[in-house]
């Protein structure tokens, strides 16, 4: 296990901590007494491969957040802990990555809270990175996973639409799965209702073969077929990870394309179906805290050897003003935007209306920009084998 550092601590602060938290993390906890300000310190510190840091209270805060902001550059999944003397800047603290900000008179609640906390949330992300070493192999289907750590970012316009253009260069080969399980809206987005949702294939007694699983596909008019999100939140939370990862691999095995619709951030499922996927879409929103959200999920993926899967980089509601700031938040993390949907009043029209913009305004400058998308997933010889788009309203 990933060790808990106390660095630029003070003795009676590192004793609370050892009594505050639980026997199982104590073992973990190292004092660190090197200078973090000497030459290599930091990335000796670093080398320890820690999961969590403890920062201060022996340390000025400003100090604290300096090296806050720099381990958050280099190792976006550490969980860093800041312990305040006079009052960090909270907003500060949040920008630099901090998950947890203590005092010296923080009780043991919180300082167990904190801690445990942050650890916590790092073992996770080690236990999949464990899981995508021994990941099952899927078929022969590219699967593409729309993500971002937001809400109302696209993902669901992005997606749709994106399988309706994929089902035009392989008709009746293209599946999209509605992981958004408790407010999932790709039926909507597509002007379907339903018949059966993933919460009839979870219903289901017996072993899941796919023959029983395309039973509760819907289809749609472009010739795709949609696994649709239950119609109820509650249903949805009757559906497991482990479920979903064998309708993914099971259609993985029968279709060419299978895109999967994402709900916000990363839910277990979402990171169960990265185990699977082929491409990944990285979606930011026009505004720096959205593509920083993303560099931070991005960088943790690298940390963790997550790298199997294409990435695709996409910035939505993109203008001209595509800002400087947040292109150099995009460089600094190694990011090249590969795609820039504009904005256009047409999407949610079409949206509300179940019409996916690329059939209803195949010429509108995102549909060009979507058709650029699936050219990347299906390759340049799309061209030929592109049928003319199917569609009845
Ligand atoms: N390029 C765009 N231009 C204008 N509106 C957009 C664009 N992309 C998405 N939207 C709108 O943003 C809202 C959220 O989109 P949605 O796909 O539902 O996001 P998510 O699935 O990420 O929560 C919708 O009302 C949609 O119409
Ligand atoms: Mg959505």
């Amino acid at each position: 296990m990933r060790p808990i550092i106390l660095a630029g601590s003070t003795d009676p602060f590192a004793r609370k901590v050892y009594e505050a938290i639980g026997d199982d993390l104590r073992d973990r906890v190292r004092l660190w007494t090197q200078h973090l300000a000497d030459p290599g310190g930091l990335e000796a510190l670093l080398d320890t491969q820690p999961a969590v840091v403890v920062l201060g209270p022996g340390l000025v805060d400003e100090v604290s957040l300096r090296f806050a902001q720099q381990i958050d550059a280099e190792r976006a999944e550490v969980g860093v802990v800041v312990v305040q003397n006079a009052g960090t800047n909270v907003e500060a603290a949040l920008a630099a990555g901090v998950r947890g900000i203590l005092s010296q008179d923080s009780d043991a609640d919180s300082i167990r809270a904190a801690i445990e906390g942050a650890a916590a949330s790092v073992d996770r992300y080690e236990e999949r990175a464990q899981t995508q070493l021994r990941k099952p192999s899927v078929g022969r289907a590219k699967v593409t996973t729309v993500l971002s750590p937001k809400g109302g970012a696209g993902k669901t316009v992005l997606s749709t639409n994106l399988a309706v253009g994929l089902a035009s260069v392989a008709p009746r080969g293209v599946v999209i799965v509605d992981l958004d399980l408790q407010f999932g809206d790709v039926a909507y987005a597509l002007g379907l209702k339903p018949r059966h949702t993933m919460y009839d294939v979870v219903s289901t007694a017996g072993p899941l073969d796919i023959t029983t699983l395309k039973v509760f596909l819907t289809h749609h008019s472009s010739d795709l077929y949609v696994m649709c999100a239950p119609d109820e939140p509650a249903r949805g939370e009757m559906i497991g990870v482990e479920a979903v990862q064998q309708i993914i691999s099971l259609l993985a095995a029968d279709f060419d394309h299978v895109v999967v619709d994402t709900p916000a951030g990363l839910s277990e499922h979402t990171l169960a179906t990265l185990d699977l996927s082929t491409d990944v879409i990285f979606l930011a929103d026009m505004d720096v805290p959205s593509v920083r959200h993303l560099t931070k999920v991005i960088k943790a993926f690298d940390r963790l050897g997550m790298r199997s899967a294409e990435r695709h980089f996409v910035l939505n509601r993109a203008d001209a003003r595509v800002g400087l700031t947040m292109m150099k938040v995009a460089n600094q993390a190694g990011l090249a935007i590969d795609i820039k949907i504009p904005l256009s009043k047409q999407v949610p029209i079409a949206l509300n209306a179940g019409s996916p913009i690329i059939l209803s305004h195949p010429k509108n400058p995102v549909s060009r920009k979507i058709w650029e998308i699936v050219e990347r997933l299906a390759g340049p010889q799309m061209r030929e084998t592109r049928q003319p788009l199917k569609w009845s309203a």
